[in-house]
């Protein structure tokens, strides 16, 4: 992708201009940035999807009376009201690992780096239909894809929620905007934005969601995957200075630093932060199961190989990253491993640069169902 050249997706800019200007900083609407557009999938296709065990769903209905009742899939059809009910909405998660569609249309935004890329979420709102106002930790790309809906996004100063409620509404909401979007429009919001969309007539949305690691979550699963290295190299605590105590209930302070060198240690290991760090963002989500392919080779030299729509792949100067593994890369291999995690191809001519021992990997991923064979053009 031309990260310079003007996106009608984003109504004429560019996606630099997109990051400098709005990203994280500021809503931006853009009318008919996919003009034409389908939704990646029918209204009964994504009831159907919200029946399986295999797919995040969540079904909201409000209340004659004024109240949410909110319930987790998977939803058998009858579980759903009747589509004519006013208010309900039914929204279901990572689109992009089922429908291709889906794949293609989150692809569209690949100019923000795949670690903070999470999933299309599309959702199906009888008339009246929403969540309420609320507000979301993560940017999110709120794509119109069949009929209308009212958004009325603002700053919000005042984060105070209504108790007592199954879901997050916003007590006091602002709203500084109010626009309603029709098929093709888009409307980019930065985190910590109110927003409360309602659906004029059945409408259906999807939602480009973000990926926020926090500070604590993140450090705990690298502490995890850092101390199961089999690179620390076990020294035992010892103590030959250790005088007889008169408080022996004191931890000494020689085992404290003791501690604190081992977690040093740890972390400072050459290259294991970066090599832990990979494989945590490269894992695939609880519920991606890959369909392997023991008999037959599923890849063999000769062609070409696409990534599974499901298969995280990224990198670092020193490592390939694929569904939680690390390995080692340097060289053309490396380069030509960095061409498949950006482009999630690599035509059969790249293919056979690759070293014997990359080509092998190639073959076990395929095996695995993590990419596919393409034939050669
Ligand atoms: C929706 O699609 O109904 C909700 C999306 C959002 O508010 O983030
Ligand atoms: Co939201």
């Amino acid at each position: 992708m031309d990260v310079n050249a003007p996106l009608a997706l984003l109504g004429g800019l560019s996606p630099q201009q997109f990051m400098r200007r709005h990203w994280q900083k500021k809503p931006l609407l853009v009318r008919q940035a996919l003009p034409g557009i389908m939704p990646p999938l029918d209204r009964a296709a994504l009831f159907d999807l919200a029946g399986s065990a295999d797919v995040e769903s969540r079904l909201v209905v409000q209340q004659p009376g004024g109240g949410w009742r909110v319930r987790h899939g998977p939803f058998a059809r009858r579980a759903l009201p009747p589509a004519k009910q006013p208010g309900w909405t039914l929204l279901v998660q990572g689109l992009d690992l089922h429908v291709a569609a889906a794949h293609a249309l989150l692809s569209r935004f690949r100019f923000v780096p795949e670690a903070r890329l999470d999933d299309l979420m599309v959702s199906w709102a009888s008339d009246g239909g929403g969540v309420g106002p609320h507000l979301d930790s993560y940017d999110v790309f709120l794509i119109q894809l069949h009929g209308r809906r009212r958004w009325r996004v603002g700053r919000q100063r005042d984060k105070t929620l209504v108790d007592g409620l199954p879901l997050k509404i916003l007590a006091n909401f602002q709203p500084e905007h109010d626009w309603v979007l029709e098929p093709g429009d888009l409307l980019y919001l930065p985190p910590a934005w109110g927003h409360d969309g309602i659906a004029e007539g059945a409408c259906m949305t999807g939602s480009v969601g973000f990926r926020v690691p926090s500070d604590d979550g993140l450090a705990r699963e690298l502490l995890q995957r850092l101390a199961q290295s089999d690179e620390v190299d076990g020294r035992l605590y010892s103590d030959p200075q250790q005088p007889a105590t008169t408080t022996p209930g004191a931890i000494p302070e020689a085992l404290q630093a003791f501690a604190r060198d081992a977690l040093e240690a740890l972390v400072n290991e050459r290259g294991a932060l970066a090599r832990a760090l990979g494989e945590v963002l490269s894992e695939p989500k609880p519920r991606v199961w890959f369909e392997g392919q023991a008999d037959a080779p599923a890849w063999q030299a000769g062609q070409g190989v696409r990534l599974d729509a499901k298969t995280r792949m990224l990198y670092d100067s020193e490592h390939v990253f694929i569904n939680g593994d690390a390995f080692d890369a340097g060289g053309r291999d490396a380069r030509l491993m960095q061409r498949l995690a950006d482009e999630r191809c690599l035509p059969a001519r790249d293919c056979k640069l690759l070293s014997p021992g990359a080509r092998a990997l190639l073959a076990d991923w395929a095996a695995s169902g993590w990419l596919h064979a393409e034939e050669a053009a």
